[in-house]
């Protein structure tokens, strides 16, 4: 006979608001991060009739997000994505650093399936929680195989995960994205293997461009525990004050590498005659740095 299996939708939980409690339901701006459990955010949430299997993958505020859970995230996603009978993954995440994991993911892993990250801005136990809606359409997003590879479901929107960003600090609907961000095809991205065997993620600092802005971070951080790389948040499109970027070519020259990216949300930068620092494209600063780290792991012998 030709049983034919149920699809499984696999949820794994890495904490956030969405996971979080207030202390007072009347003040939920008083809150903590990652108190609730994958199973109890789950309950009343999934869809009858459809088979959902779970993993709490970590439990921490997104703030706080490490390699070491990117390492276990990507294993458990590469994993569960291979399998003939899941149709997708949801995962539940802070919205702080959601946007680096979202490229992370599909930078290294680019999966055939979907896999829906979603979140919340108010906490689970708020009268007015978003995070149960959101867990719903980012079911329904999966289940209806709107688009393979990793993508953001939040407030009624879905952003591809290379574009999506965190614009707005408390908004119910904090992320926008811009159109044609893909990786840019100068740098490299490591196999699944080459991230998960890495025991020593490479060091990329970021600095800002500003006002009054000079080469002494740079010059201090090289002298005394020099980064692998620097991504530069230039003012406009990329533009560097003379002295940081004299700091940042000498940083280059002893073996760092450098990639100029906007301190502008939206834009990124465009590549001029005059430019003496590669750029990141229209990756925001946030984004390169993930983008840096990456083609740093993929180059390694
Ligand atoms: C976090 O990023 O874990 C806390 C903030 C949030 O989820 O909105």
């Amino acid at each position: 006979m030709n049983v034919k299996k149920i699809k499984k939708i696999v949820v794994l939980a890495t904490g956030g608001t969405i996971a979080g409690l207030a202390m007072d339901v009347d003040q939920p701006q008083n809150y903590k991060a990652a108190q609730v459990n994958v199973a109890q955010l789950l309950h009343s949430v999934v869809p009858a009739g459809l088979n959902v299997l779970t993993e709490q993958v970590a439990q921490i505020d997104s703030k706080d997000m490490s390699f070491a859970v990117w390492q276990s995230l990507l294993e458990r996603v590469a994993h569960w994505a291979a399998q003939d009978e899941v149709q997708g993954v949801v995962i539940t995440h802070g919205t702080d650093t959601l946007e680096e994991t979202a490229y992370f993911l599909q930078a290294v892993l680019q999966p055939n399936k979907p896999v829906a990250l979603t979140c919340a801005m108010l906490p689970a136990n708020a009268p007015e929680s978003d995070g149960t809606a959101n867990l719903k359409e980012a079911f329904s997003w999966v289940q209806s195989m709107g688009s393979v590879g990793v993508s953001v479901v939040c407030a009624g929107q879905v952003h591809t995960g290379l574009a999506v960003q965190k614009s707005h600090s408390h908004k119910r609907n904090p992320f926008t994205s811009q159109a044609h961000v893909s990786h840019p095809a100068s740098l490299q991205i490591p196999s699944v293997a080459q991230v998960l065997a890495c025991t020593d993620w490479p060091h990329v600092a970021l600095v800002f461009n500003h006002v009054g802005a000079d080469g002494r971070m740079v010059r201090t951080l090289m002298a005394h525990d020099a980064p692998d790389g620097w991504v530069a948040a230039g003012t406009g499109n990329g533009t560097l004050h003379h002295d940081l970027e004299a700091a940042l070519l000498d940083a280059q020259k002893q073996g760092a590498h450098v990639l100029r990216a906007s301190r502008c949300a939206w834009g990124g930068v465009q590549s001029r005659d005059t430019d003496v620092l590669p750029y990141a494209g229209l990756l925001t600063a946030v984004q390169a740095r993930v983008a840096l780290v990456l083609d740093l792991i993929a180059r390694r012998p």
